[in-house]
């Protein structure tokens, strides 16, 4: 069998791909290792950039993100217990949008599913080869059996631990990465909003932050180290945490039913090339960013924009331009990404062994933010996103 376009991962990448390129007709097979169910429930961020919504409505598959998202002008500062507005809209004229991204995955394979996409769950690649031949091979196995298929490109949307980065050769593609001593406590809670923005908190005691999925959902984090244990935390030391942290006079807290807990490690990772022959890496295949800031489904939406622009240039109008420019441009992008949420997580965390003066100096750095307009202006840029250098003709 051959195929224009194997994707690897029906994650959000994978999923918006497929079902972009099926809007232009071109054809594609999507290899899912998990059940639909599992990869629908995955909790992740809910923060999307304005160009991420854009993307999804322009697709067509924005109506349900349209009517349930939140939108929200700006973001709360925490300092040590005095809390200061940013004013994204006011500064710039753009806020973000709350919408989970197990929501986003719902309504793109909800879309796929309603047409009878190829979707093949539980379908794990073991292995990509011939990246430089005529065709690329793609190795998977359906019910226990070994099969191959071949295709034009291979596209390894396969998130961290996926089968498309394990096929390169050694160097063929040069990563960087970073490990960090912090990890984020996260809780999903049944209440109503304490705020109506996301809430970045630095303080002595470390980083905090209060966000939610929807009115009546609130999602909270605390940081912690990354290898804690979970079993050590209870609801009630949760919550203590969260008001000596986040606490001010005049402002609670509210408090509400933990439905779950959860527990992430802090990492910086990225490719320095998005391309290896006929295999493109998109999304936290190519990419994991630390959490601080919410960039992740963001930057994986930024590359598929471009990836689909290309694709669908090369298939309606035999012109590879763009495809041909995709990891240049994905690289670009995805750098800067990288410093925002790797300078956010230096900026709002307590790092084991520093010292008073360099709590000072973050303090100092963050009055800096909540006191200057140009400061507010670059973070504001950042925070709500960077351009998609192509966006697909749709
Ligand atoms: N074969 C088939 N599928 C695989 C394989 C494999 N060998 N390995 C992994 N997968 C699947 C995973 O089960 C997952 O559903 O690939 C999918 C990758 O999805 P994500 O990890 O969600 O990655 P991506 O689609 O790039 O989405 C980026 O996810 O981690 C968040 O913050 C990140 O929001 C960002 C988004
Ligand atoms: C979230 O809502 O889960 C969230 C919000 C902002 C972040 C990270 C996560 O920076």
């Amino acid at each position: 069998m051959h195929v224009p376009v194997a994707i690897i991962g029906a994650g959000p990448s994978g999923s918006l791909l497929a079902w972009i390129l099926r809007q232009r007709g071109i054809e594609s097979i999507v290899f899912e290792n998990r059940s639909r169910a599992y990869v629908e429930g995955r909790i992740r961020a809910g923060v999307m950039e304005k160009n991420a919504v854009d993307l999804m409505i322009r697709a067509g598959v924005g109506e349900r993100l349209q009517k349930e998202s939140m939108y929200q002008r700006g973001v709360e500062v925490g300092i040590n217990n005095t809390h200061h507005f940013i004013d994204f809209e006011k500064l710039i004229g753009v806020g973000v949008t709350v919408y989970g991204q197990s929501e986003v995955t719902k309504d793109l394979l909800g879309a796929l599913d309603s047409v009878g996409h190829n979707v093949l769950y539980e379908t794990p690649v073991t292995g990509v080869s011939d990246h430089h031949g005529d065709k690329i091979t793609v190795t998977y196995e359906e019910g226990g059996v070994e099969k191959t298929l071949t295709a034009d490109f291979v596209v390894g949307a396969d998130g961290y631990h996926g089968a498309s980065r394990k096929s390169l050769p050694e160097g063929g593609i040069r990563m960087h990465e970073k490990t960090y001593p912090l990890g984020w406590l996260g809780i999903m809670v049944k209440a109503p909003q304490s705020k109506p923005v996301a809430f970045f908190t630095y303080h002595d005691r470390g980083f905090a932050l209060l966000s939610m999925r929807s009115p009546e959902i609130q999602r909270l984090y605390l940081q912690v180290a990354n290898d804690e244990n979970l079993e050590e935390w209870s609801d009630d030391r949760i919550w203590d945490e969260l008001d000596a942290r986040m606490g001010t006079e005049g402002w609670e807290l509210i408090r509400g039913e933990i439905f779950q807990k959860d527990l992430a490690p802090l990492r910086s990772f990225f490719c320095e090339e998005q391309r290896y022959g006929r295999m493109f890496l998109a999304g936290d295949a190519a990419h994991i960013v630390p959490p601080t800031g919410a960039k992740g489904l963001n930057s994986a939406f930024a590359d598929i924009s471009v990836l689909s622009a290309g694709l669908i240039q090369h298939y309606t109008k035999d012109d590879s331009s763009i495809l041909d420019q995709y990891s240049r441009l994905a690289v670009e992008r995805n750098v800067q990404t990288q410093r925002f949420s790797w300078a956010n997580t230096a900026k709002y965390h307590i790092f084991p062994g520093t010292n008073s003066f360099e709590r000072r100096m973050q303090q100092a750095e963050l009055e800096y933010l909540v006191t200057d307009e140009t400061a507010q202006i670059s973070y504001a840029k950042q925070h709500t996103g960077l351009p998609f250098a192509y966006w697909p003709e749709l």
